[in-house]
């Protein structure tokens, strides 16, 4: 069976990691996150990570250099059999390096996953979120670990991040808005597109995903 090449697209808060922790566990996906190798170098203080930190701290996109460098070289590493990238691409000028890679090697896209949801539902998701150092997340009301502030999964300290303030939630939607949407059209185009209303209860979104990859799968094997 061919690999499976996922993007999960969408604004800030709409659910994308969220996804991606139960999208890995159905189809053994390595998830490459840009937003949690970028913290990753920030924690350790590379020269990366402190590069990227003033961007990241006022809501706005790290330069694109810095991101696709680190991208290619995590697929290298994790992504020869499939992967599901994770707030990359976030620009057009990303878009297009990605698919010209992907072309050297003789690979294709399989689908771009947009979950979408309306401003104000973000906005209320983000100010609610917890997460541990592994990534792992939760909602203080829609989605709250058994014991406060401690992860379900690892027992890890959960706290919030420090871009899920207001002032640079609202700036990181207005940067989504700006650079990133575009790409909806940009896949659209190329008919990779798929789109899940990221509105509904995280099992309905990951149900309808899962159902629409199962029918990629079997259109693929016609
Ligand atoms: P990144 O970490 O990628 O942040 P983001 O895209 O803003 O996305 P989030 O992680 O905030 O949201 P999510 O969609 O994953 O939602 P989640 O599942 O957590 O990027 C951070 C920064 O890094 C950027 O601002 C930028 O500076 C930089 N960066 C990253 N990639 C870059 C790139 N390619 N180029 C340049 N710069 C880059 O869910 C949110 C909350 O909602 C949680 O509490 C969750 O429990 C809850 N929730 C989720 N789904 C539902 C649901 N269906 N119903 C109710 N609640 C839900």
């Amino acid at each position: 069976m061919s690999e499976l090449n996922l993007i999960l697209l969408g604004p800030p808060g709409a659910g994308k990691g969220t996804q991606a922790q139960r999208l890995i566990k159905d189809w053994d996906l390595p998830h490459i996150s840009t937003g949690d190798l970028l913290r990753d170098h920030r924690e350790r203080a590379t020269e990366l990570g402190q590069q990227a930190g003033k961007y990241m701290s006022e809501g706005k996109l790290v330069p694109d250099d810095l991101v696709i460098a680190m991208i290619f070289e995590k697929i290298e590493q994790q992504g020869d059999d499939g992967f599901l990238l994770d707030g990359f691409p976030r620009t057009i000028a990303q878009a297009d390096a990605l698919g010209d890679e992907l072309d050297k090697r003789g690979r294709r896209l399989t689908a771009v996953l947009l979950i979408d949801a309306p401003d104000e539902e973000v906005i209320g998701r983000l100010s609610g979120r917890r997460v541990c150092s592994d990534g792992h997340v939760y909602h203080v009301d829609n989605d709250p670990p058994k014991h406060p502030d401690v992860c379900d999964q690892d027992g890890k300290p959960l706290r919030q991040r420090d871009d899920d303030k207001p002032e640079v939630i609202q700036r990181r939607l207005d940067t989504y808005h700006e650079q990133t949407k575009p790409l909806i059209e940009y896949y659209e185009e190329q008919g990779v597109l798929r789109a899940f209303d990221g509105s509904r209860a995280p099992g309905e979104v990951h149900d309808h995903i899962r159902a629409t990859l199962a029918t990629l799968r079997l259109e693929e094997r016609l």
